[in-house]
């Protein structure tokens, strides 16, 4: 294999402004400078797993403008293998972020070019699929696309299988029983997995143990439900695990659970077990949410051994 890791998904141009509070309807305040940074969850997952050194490669599409040459570069000064980078149809995605005082933070995404990566473009991209041990996908990408990459990973490539899949639901959309069962593992935060659920009452629960479990009885070859602080429970037909993060000053949270899946799914790629690759997850996600912005904030290998 060519590649630990092959993520297809988003490219953001990321428009930040720190804010005090958030405007309520109708309403208007001031915030800080804007911070124009690259990001999307897809490009954040990639950059995330080449920083600590995986072999990854994007798949992707960008507009032909200087928010699709920002992400280029920044992909490429993480070591991340762009040829799977289409460019042109629409302007590149823009995600609008507010940050308030607790690191947390609001998005609206205009998916631009991230909504015309199309079926078509992943079935002229299968040699990368094949080249990679597993594929990392998100959701602000068409759902149909969503679903190529998974057939195409599900199906494999002659005698030789395809990549495994990992999948984070966000922003999240109900799911085609194919897609989820193919998830090894579908990763979610607590939205996310309350969305799934919303259908039943595991969805109204307040425990994280009723909701991986009630996930896994979708499908899902695996589960894990990120906590923020409270760390990671893992989930598959022989347990339920939780793993404790670490306490860190937050500083902004943005991109973080990019950093913690393409984390996970880089180690997957590299053969740990589901419970130590959300181990050492964990601990990027947790270096991550110490910095402003997305892909600035991530840690490489050194940083992350030192935690
Ligand atoms: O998960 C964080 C990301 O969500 C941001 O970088 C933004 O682009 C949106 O896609
Ligand atoms: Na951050």
């Amino acid at each position: 294999h060519d590649y630990d890791l092959l993520v297809v998904g988003s490219a953001n141009a990321d428009l930040v402004i720190g804010v005090d509070r958030r405007p309520g309807s109708g309403e208007t305040v001031l915030g800080s400078d804007l911070a124009v940074h690259p990001g999307g969850k897809g490009a954040n997952q990639a950059v995330a797993a080449a920083r600590l050194g995986a072999r990854t490669a994007l798949l992707a599409r960008v507009g032909e403008d200087d928010h699709g040459r920002l992400l280029l570069d920044s992909q490429r000064t993480a070591g991340v293998d762009t040829a799977g980078v289409l460019v042109g149809g629409a302007p590149t995605g823009v995600a609008l972020i507010t940050v308030d005082p607790s690191g947390d933070n609001s998005i609206v995404v205009s998916p631009g070019a991230n909504a015309r990566l199309s079926p078509g473009d992943i079935r002229a991209s299968a040699r990368l699929l094949a080249a990679a041990r597993v594929v990392s996908l998100q959701l602000e990408i068409p759902l149909k696309t969503v679903a190529e990459v998974v057939r195409t990973a599900t199906a494999g490539f002659g005698d030789r299988p395809g990549p495994r899949v990992v999948l984070n639901p966000s922003p999240p959309a109900p799911l085609p029983t194919d897609v989820l069962a193919a998830c090894d593992p579908l990763v979610v935060n607590e939205h996310e997995a309350r969305f799934l659920l919303s259908d039943g009452p595991a969805g109204s629960s307040e425990d994280p143990e009723v909701w991986a479990e009630a996930l896994l009885s979708r499908g899902p070859r695996s589960v894990v439900v990120t906590l923020g602080g409270e760390g990671a429970l893992v989930a598959d037909r022989d347990r339920t695990v939780l793993v404790p993060s670490l306490a860190v000053p937050v500083v902004d949270t943005t991109g973080a659970g990019d950093a913690f899946t393409g984390a996970l799914a880089w180690r997957l790629g590299l053969g740990d077990e589901l419970e130590d690759a959300v181990r050492f997850a964990v601990r990027v996600g947790a270096a991550a949410v110490t910095r402003a912005g997305a892909q600035a904030s991530f840690p490489d290998a050194g940083e992350v051994a030192a935690l």
